[in-house]
């Protein structure tokens, strides 16, 4: 199978996206919750990790119900993050570190404060009524169908003033837009063009996959497996198989013509949010005549066991069924909707992850902080904020709060990221005074250091992004193996899952060329064939 050169290679193919949680990274106001000067003001740091984008969850005008997962207007910045001044600084100066920007564009729902559907309230003939999706009561008068909202209770809510229900896959306060009508989709087309007009590199697309629902509105069926809602952590939601709410037919659609806007302009891309298996996700990627998504969000690192032997299978098939799909790979290990990876995967494999993710074929997107090792935080009930996890008081772990606490900058009161004595708007974790960027910063072992160890390794060893992906059998559950090849440049990745040492072999028939260790992740440099310690990653320069 042909490889591009990493030359060749788009920024969004050879680059690691950082994505950051506005409210959470910086803040300059002293209001306890993060902004865009806040932002600005730190891109040296986030050029100094070796990362290529940022991406920005939402900072458009928003009454924060969703925390601006509610958009009230797409083409304006939420006074809490500051003005589209304070935006077209941020992105001059990102473009002048050679960082890209990225977006957050919220196509599916709204806000229901937005003046779209303030209008469509109006009555039943107002021109926005058929910008959102309106139905009569079922016959007995309740709610339409079955269908349910992600984060709880029935994905329909009456207007009392018409008699009809509409519909909105999260909040009541988040009604779905409706995708079927073109003035809808020329007016969400027009937020792209405004944003790239102003400079803007690419777009997260929020659960794209959901844009378009069966016209015949029909009861969804029932789950036996039903388990957690992978988006705030609902099990309810999922005692429905979304076979009328999710991946239609016409979303694949809307989404050949978004990505046609988005070609409009040079250079721009977009990455779609996407749960879904393998078979289901790889099609958004389109075709080279009707390209979707550049990236279709893989959240499969997140979703499967951490287990060596589960993960080299995945990896496989997913790096095979791309490469004959033509689609570029891409990985991720956290979100501000999933909990913090070095919590769920544990301490000791904190760096195995990081080392997998930085060296997998594709592009990596990493979680502000993951990169020192934060970790979640326990946030007691009085401070939760996180609808989707106050829906179920019950179920501490649904909410996602743990994972949205302020970056960690320093060892001084509210760890840097506001005045000591701001109350910040989610607690910081109890552990800033140690875990933070600057007592990481001189430290040459820090988690830090280790993430910088590996971005520099990608730029030195370009097998690490535009090179083949091979797993080799190394005789050991706990140990993953795989090479990196581009032209005469081979690296060995080893991987160990478990908590014994393992000689560094492979199966008969499997050669192990001589070697260099370039990294360790236990903080030295045995020989490349040295058995594989406990929880040991390590990159090795085949020659
Ligand atoms: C997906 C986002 O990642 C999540 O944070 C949000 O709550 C839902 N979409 C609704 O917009
Ligand atoms: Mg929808």
């Amino acid at each position: 199978m042909t490889q591009p050169l990493t030359g060749s290679l788009k920024w969004w193919q050879s680059g690691i996206i950082y994505q950051i949680y506005p409210r959470s990274f910086q803040d300059t106001d002293g209001d306890g919750i993060g902004d865009l000067r806040g932002i600005t003001r730190r891109l040296p740091y986030i050029a100094s990790l070796g990362v290529q984008a940022v991406w920005l969850s939402p900072i458009f005008k928003s009454p924060m119900r969703d925390f601006g997962y509610d958009v009230a207007d797409y083409c304006d910045i939420d006074p809490l993050f500051g003005t589209l001044a304070d935006f077209d600084a941020l992105v001059q100066e990102a473009h002048r570190l050679g960082l890209k920007v990225m977006l957050d564009y919220v196509p599916n729902h709204s806000s229901s404060d937005h003046a779209w559907f303030q209008e469509a309230l109006k009555s039943r003939d107002n021109p926005r009524r058929d910008w959102y999706v309106w139905r009569d009561p079922a016959p007995d008068g309740g709610v339409p169908n079955n269908w349910k909202s992600f984060f709880g209770g029935p994905a329909w809510t009456l207007d009392q003033a018409s008699g009809q229900y509409y519909l909105h896959q999260f909040l009541p306060t988040q009604p779905d837009l409706n995708w079927r009508n073109p003035e809808v989709r020329q007016a969400m087309f027009d937020v792209l063009r405004f944003w790239m007009a102003r400079g803007v590199d690419g777009f997260r697309v929020d659960v794209i996959w959901l844009l378009a629902e069966d016209e015949r509105f029909l009861d969804e069926p029932l789950n036996e497996d039903a388990n957690r809602e992978v988006i705030g952590g609902q099990v309810e939601h999922s005692t429905l198989i979304h076979i009328y709410t999710q991946d239609q037919p016409e979303t694949h659609e809307y989404i050949r013509e978004m990505r046609q806007v988005i070609d409009e302009f040079d250079d721009r891309m977009m990455v779609g949010e996407i749960y879904l298996p393998l078979d289901k996700l790889l099609p958004y990627s389109g075709t080279p005549d009707a390209p979707m998504v550049h990236l279709p969000f893989n959240f499969h690192l997140i979703l499967l066991a951490w287990n060596a032997a589960q993960i080299r299978q995945f990896a496989d098939e997913y790096d095979a069924a791309s490469n004959q799909a033509g689609a570029w790979p891409n990985w991720v290990l956290g979100n501000h909707d999933q909990h913090r990876f070095k919590t769920r995967v544990g301490a000791a494999q904190y760096r195995v992850a990081q080392t997998l993710l930085l060296t997998l074929r594709g592009t990596p997107t990493v979680y502000y902080g993951d990169e020192i090792g934060m970790q979640n935080v326990p946030i007691p009930f009085g401070r939760m904020v996180d609808p989707a996890g106050l829906q179920q008081p019950d179920s501490p772990a649904a909410g996602r709060d743990p994972e949205r606490t302020p970056m960690q900058w320093d060892a001084t009161p509210n760890a840097g990221f506001t005045g000591a004595g701001v109350e910040t708007w989610l607690p910081l974790a109890d552990d800033f005074a140690s875990v933070n960027v600057e007592a990481q910063q001189n430290d040459p072992h820090s988690d830090l250091n280790y993430f910088r160890a590996l971005t520099k390794l990608r730029e030195t060893h370009p097998a690490l992004i535009g090179g083949t992906y091979e797993s080799l059998d190394s005789g050991h559950d706990d140990v993953f193996l795989f090479r990196r090849t581009l032209g005469p440049d081979t690296l060995l990745v080893a991987l160990n899952f478990g908590a014994e040492t393992h000689p560094l072999t492979l199966l008969p028939g499997q050669t192990m060329l001589p070697g260099q260790t370039l990294l360790s992740s236990l903080n030295d440099q045995p020989p490349a064939d040295a058995p594989l310690r406990a929880n040991e990653a390590r990159i090795v320069l085949n020659s």
